[in-house]
């Protein structure tokens, strides 16, 4: 038997919902610069979801029943405020959220291809309220009902502040949504289709896919950003920062990549976002900083910036509070887990790779009370 190390460069599964060919990430096709640029994040869903962009009636209809699905039961939302908040981190809050979810939706283990669709509606929907009202329980406040009307993006800023956002931020964060939603087999996507390969249900693949998604070399990554970033303080301290760190080899957050090694296609979108951002909030400092340590990262170790460097500063910019960074991840990553929940249940066997034994071998059996 023979290993790869993290199975690196292991093909593990076919899919037709995104892929990354030749450094390029498409979804079902569409390049993601097209979509980054057009796309509003309930099209990109839809597009996950079907294979194919919607029409006009199917987008509204669509629109629609993601906006009727969005308000979570109430036991799960009185669970939130019965956690110990002043030391739960909202990714943990969240995974205990949706499974909770589970309890409270009576089609969770029947496993038609329509019942699972109608819970991956509730699913995309109900993780944004979920994330918000966290938000707000653990300030004080009461949790802000989503509104029918608004976009997902606006619907989340508007649920997070309690206000409606202006244009700039919702289209800066549905393009954030548009960027995170699927990327091929990743670490927490793996997760989810190796939990439902079980045939499990759909809530435990999010539940599974949310707990990988927390790390920090996985989506956690963009919270350590802006960490680094406020330690750093101004980019002149971040030549002498980062190299020390690279000589205590450090790994700098949001750098470095197992697929791409010419760059993260979707890194220059938001640095353009945090350019624009920062220019307007008056704080570019956090956009200079950001553009300093991504030269001397890359001229020090080779290393390009990923998806979690940028949007560091992006969600910064619009006021989020960086322990939401992640959570937000995981409202537009759900779109690509049930994408590829819903693909794995259409075409299913059983995951189960084997191990290369190292431990010893023909260990006699000691009882108990001759073990020292
Ligand atoms: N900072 C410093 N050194 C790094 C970094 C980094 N960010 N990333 C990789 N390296 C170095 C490693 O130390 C290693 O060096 P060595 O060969 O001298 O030991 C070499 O580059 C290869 O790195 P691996 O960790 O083996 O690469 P792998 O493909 O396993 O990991 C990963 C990829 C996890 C993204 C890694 O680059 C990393 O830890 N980055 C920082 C965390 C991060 O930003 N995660 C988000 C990834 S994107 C996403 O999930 C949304």
């Amino acid at each position: 038997m023979s290993t790869t190390k993290g199975l690196e460069g292991i093909v593990a599964t076919t899919s037709s919902v995104s892929s990354i060919i030749d450094g390029v990430l498409t979804y079902h096709g569409y390049n993601i610069d097209d979509l980054a640029d057009n796309a509003t994040f309930e099209e990109v869903v839809y597009l996950l979801w079907n294979n194919k962009l919607p029409n006009k009636e199917e987008l509204e209809t669509f629109t629609k029943e993601l906006a009727q699905a969005s308000t979570v039961p109430q036991e799960v939302l009185d669970q939130l405020r019965s956690f110990p908040i002043d030391q739960v981190h909202p990714m943990a809050a969240l995974r205990t959220a949706v499974s909770n979810l589970a309890l409270f939706d009576e089609e969770a283990d029947e496993m038609t291809e329509e019942a699972n669709r109608r819970k991956a509606v509730r699913l995309q929907a109900q993780l944004p309220t979920i994330v918000t009202a966290f938000a707000r329980i653990r300030q004080g406040k009461e949790p802000v009902a989503p509104k029918q009307e608004l976009s997902f993006a606006a619907n989340f800023l508007y649920m997070l502040n309690g206000e409606e956002p202006d244009e700039i931020s919702e289209k800066a964060f549905n393009k954030a949504l548009v960027l995170h939603a699927d990327h091929e087999l990743n670490a927490s996507t793996f997760t989810a289709r190796v939990c439902v390969a079980t045939l499990s249900d759909v809530y435990s693949g999010v539940t599974a896919a949310i707990g990988a998604l927390k790390g920090p070399l996985h989506g956690g990554a963009n919270e350590r950003v802006m960490a680094m970033l406020n330690d750093i303080g101004d980019a002149d301290k971040a030549e002498s920062y980062i190299k020390e760190a690279l000589e205590n080899k450090t790994k700098i957050m949001g750098f470095g990549h197992r697929v791409y090694k010419d760059g993260d296609p979707r890194a220059k979108h938001l640095r353009e976002m945090s350019r624009q951002l920062t220019d307007i909030t008056g704080e570019s400092k956090w956009y200079d900083m950001s553009v300093k340590i991504d030269e001397i990262v890359t001229n020090e170790k080779g290393l390009l910036p990923n998806v979690d460097f940028y949007s560091a500063s992006v969600y910064h910019s619009l006021g989020i509070e960086h322990d939401i960074f992640t959570p937000i991840f995981a409202v537009s990553r759900v779109s690509g887990w049930l994408a590829h929940i819903l693909e794995q249940y259409e075409n299913n066997r059983l995951i189960r790779p084997r191990a290369e034994y190292t431990g010893p071998d023909k260990q006699e059996w000691i009882p108990l009370k001759d073990r020292k």
